[in-house]
């Protein structure tokens, strides 16, 4: 691809965060746009400064104005209000879901060949409406939760074996909420099933705290994570941009697969330059099918409330 362009749609932690990495790998040019005068200008503004310092190359724009977004190639959405605690990611379903229509009217408006990455919660659900409102083909929208999730999960295991966590590769499925499915299974270090390195009630230690992860850091700090999602959404816009094939947990749109019939979940995906190109079907077995099961329906849910709401 030629130079991309990437815009990121809201300059609140996440999206800054995003717009940061993207702009100091160098990735392309970074859009970073949001509703609050003032806001996308001037955190781009300091970034483009930074970029002085770090030398990447690839301009850098803050905006309130969607038409400087036009003809994006990826459109991250961060836009939407985080958890505060005591919230769950379901409770932001209803404020989140009418700026999630709103942005996405805009992405069609104005970069009607994008790739959409949603970020925000409660993200199966927002990527739903993202693809509804867009109409875009289904390989060109999804969500980013498994990147993040399988990134928790590999960073309590590195610590708790004292590895370089760089040799964890992790794989997660399900909604992104309190019901998704780590697979220890299916986690290696550099190649070795997890399972050979680590006792089962270790690794439970780590796929609770995984399938917290998000509260975790609100219970902490007041508000939602932003470097760790932020990573995982400029991870996939890497993969499609750079055409790398690069398999990664994602939420992507399963119908036969996994027999889920129809509803953006987290799976296993190939990611390359025509987005979401190969969803990868693991044989699960009875009690991780039951847990996958559990979290679509608890998706379907939510998708069923916020068809009344757009
Ligand atoms: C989290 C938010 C981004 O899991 O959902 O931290």
């Amino acid at each position: 691809m030629s130079k991309a362009k990437i815009t990121v749609v809201g300059a609140g932690n996440v999206g800054a965060s995003a717009a940061h990495i993207a702009a100091s790998k160098g990735l392309g040019d970074v859009v970073l746009l949001d509703i609050v005068e003032g806001l996308p200008e001037g955190k781009a503004l300091d970034m483009a400064q930074g970029k002085g310092v770090y030398a990447a190359a690839g301009n850098l724009t803050g905006t309130t104005n969607w038409d400087m977004a036009a003809d994006s190639d990826i459109v991250i959405v961060t836009s939407g209000l985080p958890r505060k605690p005591g919230m769950s990611r379901d409770d932001l379903l209803a404020k989140n879901a009418g700026i999630v229509k709103s942005v996405t009217e805009q992405i069609v408006r104005t970069s009607p060949n994008s790739f959409i990455v949603v970020v925000c919660n409660p993200l199966d659900v927002m990527t739903h409406v993202a693809a509804k409102i867009s109409g875009f083909d289904k390989n060109r929208v999804m969500g980013m939760a498994g990147a993040l999730d399988s990134a928790r999960f590999a960073c309590f295991v590195a610590e708790d074996l004292g590895v370089n966590i760089g040799d964890i590769q992790g794989v997660l499925m399900g909604g992104h909420g309190d019901s998704m499915v780590p697979l220890p299974r299916f986690t290696s270090v550099a190649g070795i099933p997890l399972p050979a390195l680590m006792a089962q009630d270790r690794i439970d230690v780590h796929v609770e705290r995984a399938r917290k992860g998000g509260i975790e850091i609100v219970n902490l700090m007041g508000t939602s994570a932003y470097y760790a999602p932020a990573a995982g959404a400029v991870k996939m816009a890497e993969a499609i941009l750079n055409d790398s094939k690069s398999i990664m947990s994602c939420c992507a749109y399963c119908d036969a697969e996994y027999n889920i019939g129809g509803a953006f979940i987290g799976v296993p995906v190939m990611l390359g330059e025509n987005g979401v190109e190969k969803i990868i079907e693991l044989n699960l077995n009875d009690s991780e099918k039951s847990q996958l099961d559990t979290s679509v329906s608890h998706v379907k849910e939510l998708v069923s409330a916020v068809e009344t709401m757009i």
